[in-house]
């Protein structure tokens, strides 16, 4: 059979990708952890397309992968290196179908990507508020996938919660569409749901009805130095009720991702607080039209110092300097990134318990990799650290690199034992399909299996991804 001559009747000439140059970047992922082969690389502009093509997949047993913008941090996206899987980039379904203000929300295809739908949002003067680093490249499709999380979902919630219905092509070729913008609708299992965070297991996600919210007129944002996780944790109480659950962001940083960012980042500048060991981004925003939220954050922040909950801390006072402020924290993954190799976990846990994950996670960081440099940041109002160890200069990368396996072990058991994830927003990809079936629960683990064989009997869809193959 001439397979490309079939994949051009499938998806149009214009799907079917020839050029190497632009193929190779797509086989391989962001961190550069796995690099795969692919029997073609296919781009399909069409629910139908898609729909036809998966059909003849699932006929032919050809196993597929989909990809959105491929900046997923668990090798999901990346297929394996037999070379008989077909990379299906869903980067040409990329039309933002419509946009309903009156009923908050959009439905936008699997393509967009998330600036260009909260770009959409905002021109009828609504929010979609998930907001990642990723932004300008990630698609819609990749954030319902890995069910996105990021910077605002303390107020929110993660995709799964923005999501009102997805439209997305089975491992048969049959289409299930769900993208009315109905807030109630007890029909039986909810398929939308199944998928979020399926990692292309299940199905191809081609469109999805999104939930909007007005958008925020008054918004301030604080750059706030605080002596200790713990203090951090009471100051997130504190804000919640000083702003009338107006808290939108609570991002913890410690000072060394601050150094990071200001080493290998050039725009960014330092907001000349006094050293600290942790520093927080702290937003809270409004879609009111009364204002005085700088006047609250100002009278909230002033009692957290006054308290011993902060040591110091600065307001922004115009868009460059919030700018500045988002900056820093937006930019610690590339800086970490420039600055050498590391190892990452992206853990959560209860909120309280934090500060004894951060204490106990240390001293087996300091134990386990002695070559490393401990950078843990991230979502705190979530409870969600990424708890990344960098090599420290000089340090042998082998010997480094060496301590992954025995790190990852007793920091995620350490999270178990606090009753947290070991994933709690980058999802399993083929990188994290060993610690799912050593923490998931045996009978959730066994339903997962039998949900994979009930949609995707001949296992067609993303292969080796999230469950091991069989
Ligand atoms: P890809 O990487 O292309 O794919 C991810 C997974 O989804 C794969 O399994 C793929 O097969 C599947 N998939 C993709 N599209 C579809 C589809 N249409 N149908 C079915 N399956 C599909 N993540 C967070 O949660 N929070 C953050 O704060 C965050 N910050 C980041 C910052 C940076 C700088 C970077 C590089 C990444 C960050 N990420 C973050 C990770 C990443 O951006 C997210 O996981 C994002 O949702 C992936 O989207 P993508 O389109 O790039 O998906
Ligand atoms: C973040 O919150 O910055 C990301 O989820 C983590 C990362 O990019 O490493
Ligand atoms: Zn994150």
């Amino acid at each position: 059979m001439d397979v490309t001559a079939r994949l051009r009747e499938l998806v149009g000439s214009d799907g079917l990708l020839a050029d190497a140059s632009l193929i190779e970047p797509l086989l391989a992922d962001y961190r550069g952890l796995y690099r795969g082969r692919a029997l073609a690389v296919v781009q399909p502009d069409s629910t139908a397309a898609v729909s036809r093509l998966l059909a003849w997949c699932n006929e032919q047993r050809i196993g597929v992968v989909p990809q959105g913008g491929n900046t997923g941090y668990c090798g999901g996206a990346t297929p394996d290196a037999s070379g008989t899987q077909l990379l299906v980039s869903l980067r040409r379904l990329n039309r933002l179908r419509s946009v309903d203000a009156a009923n908050f929300s959009l439905v936008a295809e699997a393509g967009c990507t998330l600036a260009s739908v909260q770009a959409a949002a905002a021109t009828v003067d609504r929010l979609f508020p998930l907001s990642l680093g990723s932004e300008g490249s990630c698609q819609i499709g990749g954030n319902l996938a890995t069910n996105a999380g990021g910077t605002a979902v303390l107020r929110y919630g993660m995709m799964r919660e923005l999501t009102l219905g997805i439209e997305a092509v089975l491992a048969d070729g049959s289409v299930v569409s769900s993208l009315s913008p109905l807030r109630k609708d007890n029909t039986g299992y909810n398929l939308s749901q199944l998928l979020v965070g399926s990692e292309g297991t299940l199905g191809i996600i081609t469109a999805a009805c999104l939930k909007l919210f007005p958008a925020s007129r008054h918004i301030a944002t604080a750059w706030v130095a605080v002596p200790s996780p713990a203090a951090a944790v009471t100051l997130l109480e504190h804000l919640r009720s000083a702003s009338a659950d107006r808290l939108s962001t609570l991002e913890l940083l410690p000072g060394i991702a601050v150094e990071l960012v200001l080493q290998h980042v050039e725009a960014a500048r330092d907001p000349g607080l006094a050293p600290s060991p942790w520093y927080l981004l702290v937003e809270l925003s409004s879609s009111g039209t009364g204002g005085g939220l700088d006047a609250t954050l100002q009278a909230a922040l002033a009692s957290a110092v006054e308290s011993g909950l902060a040591t110091d801390a600065a307001i922004a006072h115009n868009e460059s300097q919030r700018e500045n402020f988002w900056r820093l924290r937006e930019s610690v993954p590339e800086a970490q990134r420039r600055a050498g190799h590391s190892l990452k976990h992206d853990i959560s846990v209860p909120v309280a318990s934090l500060p004894e994950f951060i204490v106990q996670g240390s001293a087996l960081a300091a134990q386990l990799a002695p070559e490393g440099y401990l950078v843990a940041y991230g979502h705190l109002g979530d409870g969600n650290l990424h708890f990344n160890i960098n090599q420290r200069a000089g340090s042998d990368s082998a010997t480094f690199r060496g301590r992954e396996a025995p790190l990852r072990r007793a920091v995620h058991d350490l999270v178990a034992g606090l009753g947290g994830s070991f994933s709690a927003e980058h999802g399993i990809g083929q990188l994290k399909v060993a610690e799912l079936e050593r923490y998931a629960q045996p009978a959730e683990l066994a339903a997962m299996r039998q949900i994979k064989q009930a949609l995707d009997p001949h296992g067609i869809l993303n292969p080796g991804k999230l469950l091991r193959s069989t």
